[in-house]
């Protein structure tokens, strides 16, 4: 039985009443680390710009604690070219203070299963390196290590290399695939 003093971590779809925390979350990540190369930080009308980007084809979903959302995973184009349209790029954030606790594992728990039942047969992600969590968030998962990039990003003053991983969502098959939804 669930344990009513411990809060319980909630993962539904992304709303556009999640674009302003999705944000603040981000925000950090942009302006203080390398562990993404955008260097400017969306706003929240961006922000909600592209959760309803990635809803159409893809997910977005958020990670609530106590009715406050503290992380977001999102999945988009791995590439804009047609024969990649089965693969999909995932990646997930987290408030700081909310790291740690399970809610990686509980988003990707939701993601991932979402793109399989829309048709989707490759999850791939890239990290900036060194990234313990990430790594270990996604092997935790079943991804594999298929690539690194060394000193491909420049980013607060140095070079930055980047891993690439990869997670089969289906299993690998020959023939014509069916549909995405
Ligand atoms: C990466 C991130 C999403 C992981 O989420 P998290 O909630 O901290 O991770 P979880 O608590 O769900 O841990 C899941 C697994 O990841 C691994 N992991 C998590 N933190 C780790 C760390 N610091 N070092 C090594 N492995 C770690 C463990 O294998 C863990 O397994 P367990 O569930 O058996 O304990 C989160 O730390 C984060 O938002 N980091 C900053 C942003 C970022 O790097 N995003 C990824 C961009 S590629």
């Amino acid at each position: 039985m669930s344990d009513p003093t411990v809060p319980a971590l909630l993962v539904r779809d992304a709303t556009p009443d999640d674009a302003a925390a999705c944000a603040r979350i981000y925000a950090p990540y942009v302006t203080d680390t390398a562990i993404t190369f955008e260097s400017v930080a969306p706003t929240a009308d961006e922000m909600g710009r592209r959760i309803a980007e990635a809803q159409v084809r893809h997910a977005w979903m958020t990670l609530e604690l106590d009715h406050t959302t503290v992380g977001y995973a999102y999945a988009g184009p791995f590439s804009g070219r047609d024969a990649y349209r089965w693969a999909a790029e995932v990646s997930v954030y987290l408030d700081s203070a909310h790291r740690g606790r399970g809610g990686g594992r509980a988003l990707y728990g939701a993601l991932l299963p979402r793109l399989a039942d829309r048709g989707f047969r490759i999850a791939a992600a890239c990290m900036t390196l060194p990234n313990d969590a990430s790594l270990g968030l996604h092997e935790a998962l079943g991804f594999e290590r298929v690539a690194t990039f060394a000193d491909i990003g420049w980013k607060l003053g140095r070079w930055h290399s980047t891993a690439w991983l990869q997670k089969r969502l289906a299993p690998a098959a020959e023939g014509e695939p069916a549909d995405l939804t």
